[in-house]
């Protein structure tokens, strides 16, 4: 119903807007005397230490919030991570030696393919942490441990604020591996807090700044055929959640690739007018994702840049560019989606389409 929705014409834009509250809930209790204190991680100081692994498994959207987890886990806290599908997990006979930590991530805490995976690393005697929205689910009860996003109840079929919770969670995990490891300084570590403390307030001024030029955006975009979003580090893992979006809620054909993969194979897609959003958070890749945009320009294709503030060489070499707040380049994801959410959500209302049910899907995916 109409109150349901809080005045909004969809749980969708509801949902995005709640963004900032939610990823709030989700650090803030969490952060105690400036320093992170994850009481139902279950782990000491040496267990945290001898970790030699970590698997994320999930599916949909969840398996993208592992891929960023991936990047900043790897990079911070120097723990391998590997990021499975729940679906591809369950039936491969996993290598699952002492020393793992798996890690699976639900909003609904019902998904099959993400319970048979639990129970899989459970059977070869693997502890595992849930990073679950809905209390009590089916994933919750499971775990050895869970974290809970405190994000609310979702009701989109498309995730929004489940999936910002997540990055969030493991941002959380990310440092506090790290600063137990000692692979980041003591600074290094008070700076980052800093700037995850920051998203909340950065995701809000996204919201109250960007709307008007994304639905402009949006307007051009209703009529598109064929979409990829390109991206390298964790960019990628945030083009990913950018074009299944787009692919769920506007049924355009949208896929993502690493900026440097282009050249092997999408590139000879690239038409008039295809619609390329390239991802450049990566001050260090900058120089690379630039010249991947040269060439899909140089063929006819039509590119929205999604980009630092002040990094005008990518404004230069786009048809449009949308710049998000400065942070860490390790927690971009947090704010470069937040325009990808509304540029779908704007293309599927331009459309007119059911978008909070979008045909075919389901919100929990409860049978194989
Ligand atoms: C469905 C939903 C997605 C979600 C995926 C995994 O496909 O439509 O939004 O990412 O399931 O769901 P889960 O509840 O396990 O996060």
């Amino acid at each position: 119903t109409a109150a349901e929705k809080g005045g909004y014409e969809h749980f969708m834009l509801k949902e995005i807007h709640e963004q900032p509250k939610a990823v709030r809930d989700t650090i803030m209790p969490r952060i105690r005397d400036n320093d992170i204190v994850i009481d139902e991680l279950n782990m000491s100081e040496e267990d945290i230490k001898n970790l030699k692994k970590i698997y994320i498994v999930a599916c949909g959207s969840a398996y993208h919030t592992g891929m960023t987890g991936k990047y900043v886990i790897e990079d911070l806290a120097r723990i391998p991570v590997e990021v499975d599908l729940a679906s591809e997990f369950r039936y491969r006979n996993p290598i699952l030696e002492k020393g793992t930590l798996t890690v699976i991530i639900s909003q609904s805490g019902e998904t099959a393919d993400s319970l048979a995976a639990l129970r899989e690393a459970k059977k070869q005697g693997i502890k595992v942490l849930g990073i679950v929205n809905v209390v009590g689910s089916s994933i919750a009860r499971e775990a050895d441990n869970v974290m809970y996003t405190w994000a609310g109840p979702e009701i989109a079929v498309a995730t929004t604020k489940a999936y910002s919770t997540q990055i969030a969670a493991l941002y959380l995990l990310a440092l506090r591996f790290a600063k137990v490891r000692g692979t980041i300084t003591e600074e290094r570590f008070d700076s980052l807090l800093q700037d995850l403390c920051k998203l909340p307030e950065q995701i809000q001024t996204i919201l109250d700044k960007n709307v008007t030029q994304i639905q402009y955006i949006a307007s051009k975009f209703v009529a598109v055929k064929d979409s990829f979003f390109i991206g390298r580090g964790v960019d990628y893992a945030t083009a990913l959640e950018g074009s299944l979006k787009l692919k769920e809620i506007s049924y355009i054909h949208s896929e993502a690739y690493p900026a440097g993969e282009l050249k092997h194979g999408p590139i000879a897609l690239i038409e008039e007018d295809t619609l390329v959003t390239a991802l450049l958070t990566q001050e260090s890749l900058y120089k690379k994702t630039i010249s991947n945009i040269v060439e899909v320009q140089s063929r006819g294709a039509f590119v929205l840049a999604v980009t630092n503030e002040g990094n005008e060489e990518a404004e230069k070499v786009s048809n449009m560019t949308i710049y998000i707040p400065t942070t860490d380049s390790h927690f971009t994801t947090s704010l470069a989606v937040i325009p990808l959410q509304l540029l779908s959500y704007y293309v599927s209302v331009g459309k007119g389409l059911d978008l909070d049910k979008p045909r075919n899907l389901a919100k929990s995916v409860t049978v194989e």
